[in-house]
């Protein structure tokens, strides 16, 4: 298979991730990492390779990556998409795509004009049990679409990590309002969403969880619980590392002629040792043979395949824009107190 290189821009949490995944890959190459904190970079470019950047431009002038995979925070894609695009390098952006219709815009754009691949990271669609979901639904197996409801609670820790930087609407519901519009890409007419204050309100002032509801021109309706509420002892686990906590995850669907049904608590796997029960992340980033495997590593291979065979990624800007809509609506009718209606 021909090589493909590959940069980092964001060397956090998730950057670390798809970079692990890409260097494990064996026709992929980490040939450069940046970040603002460029202590970052260089821990990143220390475990998979490449040279460490705190400029972004002197990155893509140096290194001419054919790929930049992009997890800055939520605010901050825009700079990084254009840059990557005028350069003439294929993109993984993270979700949330942008946290303004004018980024989404603005990125689409850009690498339009550039001629290069834009892919946005809703790693949902690359997990087997969410893509079988989707699949049911648009062969017609529930026949007409009435609903569906999802459910995603992360421990706390996960809103203590990010200090208030955004809310769990912007950060979490992005990953079901994009499965919600894959399943049943009609259009919304409203959006009505309620946040509910606790720890992290009082910490950070950022909601601990909320309810969107999302109302399709057809009068069938996407439901959804998120939140950041549950205790630290969730996933508070050490050993085996391998055994990394998730959440509590749901995602059921109601047709006129059937119903399906994911429950991702657990998520297959639950033990009980001396640490307590655990509910291991069996589906996104787990570890088997010292790699790691699961939903972000089927991501970067359908991205780099897509790159490699010119084919259309399957999130393409105009998804991600389409989920954002919904999730800048859901935010909007939180802060303003009434429904969005999206018809105006
Ligand atoms: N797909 C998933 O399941 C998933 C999970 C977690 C996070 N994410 C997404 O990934 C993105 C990153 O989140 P994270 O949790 O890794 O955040 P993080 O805070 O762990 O990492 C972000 C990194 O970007 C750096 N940074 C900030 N501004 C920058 C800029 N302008 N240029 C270069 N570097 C910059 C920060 O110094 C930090 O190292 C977000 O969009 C987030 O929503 C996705």
């Amino acid at each position: 298979m021909e090589e493909i290189s590959f940069a980092v821009v964001g060397s956090g949490f998730m950057g670390g991730v798809l970079a692990r995944v890409g260097y494990e890959l064996p026709y992929a190459r980490c040939v450069a990492a940046m970040d603002v904190d460029f202590g970052r970079a260089e821990n990143l470019v220390e475990l998979f390779g490449g040279r460490a950047y705190g400029n972004i431009e002197d990155m893509l002038n140096q290194e001419n990556p054919d790929t930049v995979i992009i997890a800055t925070p939520e605010s901050e894609h825009r700079e990084a998409v254009i840059a990557a695009s005028q350069k003439g390098s294929h993109i993984l952006v993270e979700k949330p795509f942008a946290t303004t219709l004018e980024d989404a815009d603005a990125m689409i754009r850009a690498s339009d004009e550039n001629g290069v691949m834009l892919m946005v990271g809703h790693i949902l669609r690359f997990e087997v049990n969410y893509a079988m979901i989707q699949a049911a639904v648009v062969d017609g197996r529930i026949g007409r679409f009435l609903s569906a409801y999802a459910r995603r609670i992360t421990p706390i820790n996960e809103a203590f990590r990010l200090e208030g930087r955004v809310s769990p609407i912007t950060y979490i519901a992005v990953h079901d309002i994009d499965q919600f519009l894959w399943y049943h890409p009609e259009v919304v007419k409203s959006v009505y969403a309620r946040g509910i204050k606790g720890r992290v309100w009082e910490q950070f002032g950022t909601y601990d969880c909320a309810w969107i509801t999302m109302e399709y021109e057809d009068g069938s309706l996407g439901i959804h619980e998120v939140g950041w509420c549950l205790p630290e002892q969730w996933a508070g686990w050490q050993r085996p590392p391998s055994w990394g906590g998730f959440g509590d995850v749901q995602m059921n669907v109601i047709g006129t002629e059937g119903v399906l049904n994911l429950n991702f608590t657990p998520m297959g796997l639950y033990g009980l040792d001396q640490e307590g029960w655990k509910l291991p992340d069996t589906r996104h980033w787990p570890t088997m043979n010292d790699k790691l495997v699961g939903a972000a590593k089927l991501e970067m291979e359908h991205f780099f395949e897509c790159v490699l065979e010119g084919k259309e990624p399957l999130v393409t800007g105009v998804d991600g824009r389409r989920s954002i809509e919904i999730m800048i609506a859901a935010e909007n009718s939180i802060s303003q107190d009434r429904v969005i209606d999206l018809t105006l």
